[in-house]
C-alpha cells in the first residue's frame, strides 16, 4: 500500500500542544487509521539552519510527524501578510480587507519551495501526497519541478472566489497553473469547484474535460467537491455528556431560565461577528419583549494577532459589546457576553447543547464545522434552532436550518426571533433534517473517499502526460 505524506502549514501533533483548527480536526481521524508521515510548520521561528532546514521528527501511533522552524521573516511575510492578510481574503472574496506586496508574494513562494526542498529526501517513489490549503497554493509545482511523479492531491478549506475576483492577485494565472500540478483538486462545495475550473479555463487557459476535469497542455486534472465532515455520533455523545457537566450547570444557573443564544468561532474578519452583534442589538431594540429574556453568549477565541485586520476586529467587538450591554443592559442583565480566549472542546459541546439558538453567520466560509457540531449537540426531543449563513459551505448540506444573509442586521433579528418564537414540532423537524444530512458521515471517511479519489486520478492519468 503507498504511504500517505500530508502536507499542511500547521501539523497537528497528539498531545503536542499543537493549535487543533478545523483542518487538523479532519485530518487526524484519517492518520491516526492509516499511518504515514504528516510534514510542516512548527508553529515556531528560528534563525538556525538546522531548525529551518531539518525536520524534528516525532513517532506517534504510526505516524511520522515531521516540522521545521520558519525564521522570523517567512512567519511575517508568507503567513501574517501573504497568506493571511492577501490570500485570506481574496478567497473570501473579501477585498476591502485585502492586502498585497510583492516581497510578500515572493516570500510565499520562497516559502513553499523550501519547504518542497525540506520534505524532498522524506520522499519515497511510491508514496500518494496529499497537501492542503491556501498556504501552500504553489507546493504541488515545486515538487514536480524537483522529478516528484507521485500521485499528488491538494484540498482547500477555504472557499474559492469567482475568476473576477481571482484576477484582483497579480499572478493568478501562475497561481492556477501551480495547483494545476496536483493530479486531483479539491473543494469544499461544487460552487467552489466550479470557480476554479472557470478560473483555470478563462485565467490560465485549461480546457474543460466531460466528467468534471481539466485538461492543460498535454495534462489531465481531476477537480471535485468533498465537503468536511465531523463525527456527528461522537460530538452528540459528548455533548449529552457535557451538558449535565459543572460548567455547563454554572451557565445554566447563571442564565435563570434565559434562552441562550451561541456564537463560537475564532475572532476573525470573516466571520461575520460586527453584523451579528448588530443583528442581536436590532432584535433587542425592534422587539423589546426579548429583553432580559435572552443573552448571547459569543465566544471569539483571538487569533492571527499579529494581522491588522485581527487587531482592529478585536477593538471593535469590544467596543460594540461594551456599547450593547451600557445601552441595553439592566442593572440585573447582561445581553452580550463576549470571551476572546479559547475554550475546551467538552465546554463548547455542552454549551451547545445548552443554547436555544445556534449563531453561525460568517460573510463567507469554506464549510463551517461549528454548524453542524452544533446539530449534533442538540437534545432530540427538544432542540435548539440553528441559525446559519447561507453563505457557509455547510448551508449546502443544512437547507433546514434558518438560512440568513450574513450582512443584513435585520434579517438576522427577524431570525433570531423566528427562532426563539419556534415550537417544538418545528424545531424537531427542522433538527430532523439536518441531523439526517450528516449523521452518516464522518471525518474519516472524507478523508479516505479524497485518498480513493486521488489513487484513481493517478491511475487514470498516465505518468508520461506528468510533468
Ligand atoms: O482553512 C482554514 C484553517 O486552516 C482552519 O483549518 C483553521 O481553523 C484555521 O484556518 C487556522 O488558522 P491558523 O493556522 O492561521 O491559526
Amino acid at each position: 500500500m503507498s504511504r500517505l505524506v500530508v502536507v499542511s502549514n500547521r501539523v497537528s501533533i497528539p498531545s503536542g500542544g499543537a493549535k487543533a483548527g478545523g483542518l487538523a480536526v479532519a485530518l487526524n481521524a484519517l492518520m491516526e487509521r492509516q499511518g504515514g508521515l504528516w510534514f510542516g510548520w512548527s508553529g515556531k521561528t528560528s534563525n538556525d539552519a538546522k531548525s529551518i532546514g531539518t525536520p524534528v521528527m516525532v513517532e506517534h501511533n504510526g505516524v511520522d510527524y515531521a516540522t521545521v522552524d520558519l525564521t522570523p521573516d517567512e512567519l511575517e511575510y508568507y503567513y501574517n501578510h501573504f497568506s493571511n492578510a492577501t490570500l485570506w481574503p481574496l478567497m473570501h472574496s473579501l477585498p476591502e480587507q485585502m492586502n498585497f506586496d510583492r516581497r510578500s508574494l515572493q516570500t510565499y513562494r520562497g516559502v513553499n519551495v523550501r519547504l518542497a526542498e525540506v520534505l524532498l529526501p522524506m520522499l519515497r517513489p511510491t508514496d500518494t501526497i496529499w497537501i492542503h490549503d491556501y498556504h501552500l497554493l504553489a507546493m504541488a509545482a515545486a515538487l514536480r519541478a524537483r522529478n516528484i511523479s507521485c500521485p499528488i492531491g491538494f484540498f482547500l478549506h477555504t472557499p474559492f472566489p469567482s475568476p473576477d475576483m481571482l484576477s484582483s492577485i497579480p499572478e493568478a494565472a501562475l497561481f492556477i497553473r501551480d495547483m494545476l500540478s496536483a493530479d486531483l483538486l479539491g473543494f469544499q462545495t461544487n460552487n467552489d469547484a466550479e470557480n476554479f475550473c472557470a478560473s483555470a479555463q478563462r485565467i490560465a487557459g485549461a480546457a474543460r474535460l466531460a466528467g468534471g476535469g481539466l485538461q492543460l497542455g498535454s495534462r489531465q486534472i481531476r477537480v471535485g467537491a468533498f465537503p468536511v465532515e465531523i463525527d456527528p455520533q461522537e460530538f452528540a455523545e459528548t455533548a449529552e455528556r457535557c451538558g449535565e457537566n459543572a460548567e455547563t450547570g454554572r451557565l445554566r444557573r447563571s442564565l435563570d431560565g434565559q434562552s441562550l443564544i451561541l456564537g463560537v468561532e475564532r475572532m476573525d474578519p470573516t466571520k461575520g461577528l460586527r453584523h451579528r452583534l448588530a443583528g442581536f442589538r436590532r432584535l433587542l431594540e425592534s422587539r423589546p419583549e426579548w429583553r432580559r429574556q435572552t443573552t448571547l453568549l459569543q465566544i471569539a477565541a483571538e487569533s492571527r494577532q499579529d494581522v491588522d485586520a485581527y487587531q482592529y476586529l478585536r477593538e471593535d467587538l469590544e467596543r460594540a459589546s461594551g456599547n450593547i450591554n451600557a445601552t441595553l443592559g439592566e442593572a440585573d442583565w447582561t445581553p452580550l457576553r463576549l470571551l476572546t480566549r479559547g475554550v475546551s472542546r467538552d465546554a463548547i459541546a455542552g454549551f451547545m447543547r445548552e443554547a436555544r439558538i445556534g449563531l453561525v453567520t460568517p460573510l463567507r466560509d469554506g464549510m463551517n464545522l461549528v454548524a453542524k457540531e452544533y446539530v449534533a449537540a442538540q437534545d432530540p426531543d427538544d432542540p435548539g434552532v440553528l441559525v446559519l449563513s447561507k453563505f457557509a459551505g455547510a448551508a449546502r448540506q443544512l437547507g433546514a436550518a434558518i438560512l440568513v444573509n450574513p450582512v443584513d442586521p435585520d434579517e438576522i433579528a427577524d431570525a433570531l426571533d423566528t427562532a426563539l418564537r419556534m415550537s417544538r414540532p418545528e424545531r424537531q423537524d427542522r433538527w430532523q433534517a439536518c441531523w439526517e444530512a450528516i449523521k452518516d458521515t464522518s471525518a474519516l471517511e472524507w478523508g479516505r473517499s479524497f485518498v480513493q479519489a486521488l489513487g484513481r486520478a493517478g491511475t487514470e492519468i498516465p505518468r508520461s502526460a506528468r510533468p
